[in-house]
């Protein structure tokens, strides 16, 4: 999973005017006070570069989450308190998540690759490759987040398998 993390990728992240751009991770510090990333994001927070700032959270867990499966430490940083779960499968709160997605990782085979995320209005998008290889399953997936400050606070996924068979040569990505 690490080795992706060297893999330099170019990323989607949309800019401050609703337009995408591009531009290669690590993210660079947004403006705005304070080191950065956090070491515990602020539900409160709040100025003139809040969506600057969710943009660069968004990147951050992106890094943290897919590249480096570290739930722990992406749930400290960026979900510290409310975790309003859509998850067809999942309970609330981030006790359930943290729970449920440690059991689901501890197969090393399993990888979140691809990933493309962008934020803006108060919202995130992630969409990746989900991959088991210890089943032959992989799935296209998508992951949206609520912020509330700086922090995601309610969270939304879907998921749909690749079959490989599929009529469209760019099927996913
Ligand atoms: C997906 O990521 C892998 C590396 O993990 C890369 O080799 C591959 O080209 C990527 N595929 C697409 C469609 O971006
Ligand atoms: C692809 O394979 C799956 C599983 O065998 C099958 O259900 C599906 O109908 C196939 N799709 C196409 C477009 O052939």
């Amino acid at each position: 999973m690490s080795i992706f993390a060297l893999v330099l990728s170019i990323n989607l992240v949309a800019g401050a005017d609703g337009l995408r751009v591009r531009f290669p991770k690590p993210v660079q510090r947004p403006p705005g006070p304070g080191p950065w990333p956090p070491v515990v994001c602020d539900p409160n927070e709040k100025g003139p570069h809040l969506q600057k700032r969710q943009q660069a959270a968004l990147q951050d867990w992106s890094v943290m989450f897919y590249d480096h499966e570290d739930v722990i430490g992406s749930f400290d940083r960026w979900i510290p308190g409310q975790w309003i779960n859509h998850s067809p499968g999942a309970g609330q709160g981030r006790e359930d998540a943290i729970r449920r997605l440690s059991v689901l990782l501890t197969d090393p085979s399993i990888s979140m690759t691809n990933w493309t995320a962008f934020a803006g209005q108060g919202y995130g998008f992630v969409h990746f490759k989900f991959s088991f290889p210890s089943i032959d399953t992989v799935f296209a997936a998508w992951h949206s987040f609520r912020f509330q400050g700086l922090c995601f606070v309610e969270h939304w996924d879907g998921v749909q398998r690749i079959f490989g068979n599929e009529t469209n040569p760019i099927a996913y990505f």
